[in-house]
């Protein structure tokens, strides 16, 4: 962990749970002001008394503006916003269910849009500030049971990517996240072996570190993230006989 990190304020979504809170225990044990939502309000009071819970739906766009005001009235300016709610289900390709495609597009990429809006313009009208969030290596090539969570995180990395020349522009910084696999509530359900599986402590640890050095993409583990980029850059039979051999055996 960086020394002196370089935020007053920072302001956590998925923050009950796995990465987000290990995060907000991380920045508030350093010593920033953090204020840290999710849905259960319950589990946000379980974070201690210097983290300012801020219980909210990301779905919810009118929640979203209402946690900024609330979160700048009590804290001053966010320095630094991490949008981290998310939700995963496996796909079974023999029962394509739609409504758990549009929810899980609707939580994980409506909700940092949500999340983006009600901050961006704080952000430009001050000339300064971060906003990032947590995609994932699964949205660098669609990749097998992930078919509804693939496509949101693709999503999110095309948006970071659009978005940040623009927003440079206005001295505000975009960037994002692409963990490979972290033990938390979201991966528990899986029933394969996840390689270079990560603790989320140390998950949020590089997190932190790559968001303070000021990179655009922070990805981890290093050595996962390149073989999946590499992936994708292969002519698609090699591909998917990659796929076949190291996923579906
Ligand atoms: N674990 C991994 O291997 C992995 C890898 C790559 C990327 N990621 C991404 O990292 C992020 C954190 O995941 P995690 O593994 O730490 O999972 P997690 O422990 O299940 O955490 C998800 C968090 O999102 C919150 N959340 C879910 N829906 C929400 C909503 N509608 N509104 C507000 N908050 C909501 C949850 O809290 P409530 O239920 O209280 O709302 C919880 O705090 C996710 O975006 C995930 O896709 C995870």
């Amino acid at each position: 962990m960086p020394e002196n990190l370089p935020w007053r304020t920072v302001w956590v979504t998925g923050a009950s749970t796995g990465i987000g809170r290990e995060i907000v225990l991380q920045l508030a044990a350093a010593g920033v002001k953090v204020a840290a939502s999710a849905r259960s309000a319950e589990r946000l009071a379980g974070l201690g008394g210097n983290v300012l819970a801020v219980p909210l739906d990301v779905t919810d766009a009118s929640s979203t503006r209402t946690a900024v005001d609330l979160i700048e009235s009590k804290l001053g300016p966010v320095d630094l916003a991490i949008f981290g709610a998310g939700t995963y289900a496996p796909v079974d390709v023999n029962s394509i269910n739609p409504a758990d495609f549009a929810h899980m597009m609707t939580t994980n990429y409506m909700g940092v849009v949500n999340c983006l809006a009600a901050l961006a313009p704080r952000m430009t009208e001050q000339g300064r500030g971060h906003i990032s969030w947590i995609a994932s290596v699964a949205g660098y090539a669609g990749l097998p049971k992930a078919a509804a969570y693939g496509p949101t995180k693709a999503a999110l990395i095309n948006l970071a990517e659009s978005l940040y020349p623009e927003f440079r522009r206005q001295g505000v910084r975009i960037s994002v996240i692409n963990p490979g696999f972290v033990e938390t509530p979201l991966t528990a359900q899986n029933d394969f072996e996840m390689p270079f599986l990560m603790k989320a402590d140390e998950a949020a640890r590089r997190t932190i570190e790559g968001l303070a050095s000021g990179r655009f993409e922070v990805a981890y583990p290093r050595r996962f993230a390149a073989i999946l980029k590499f992936a994708r850059l292969l002519p698609y039979p090699l591909f998917f006989k990659l796929i076949d051999k190291a996923i579906l055996k």
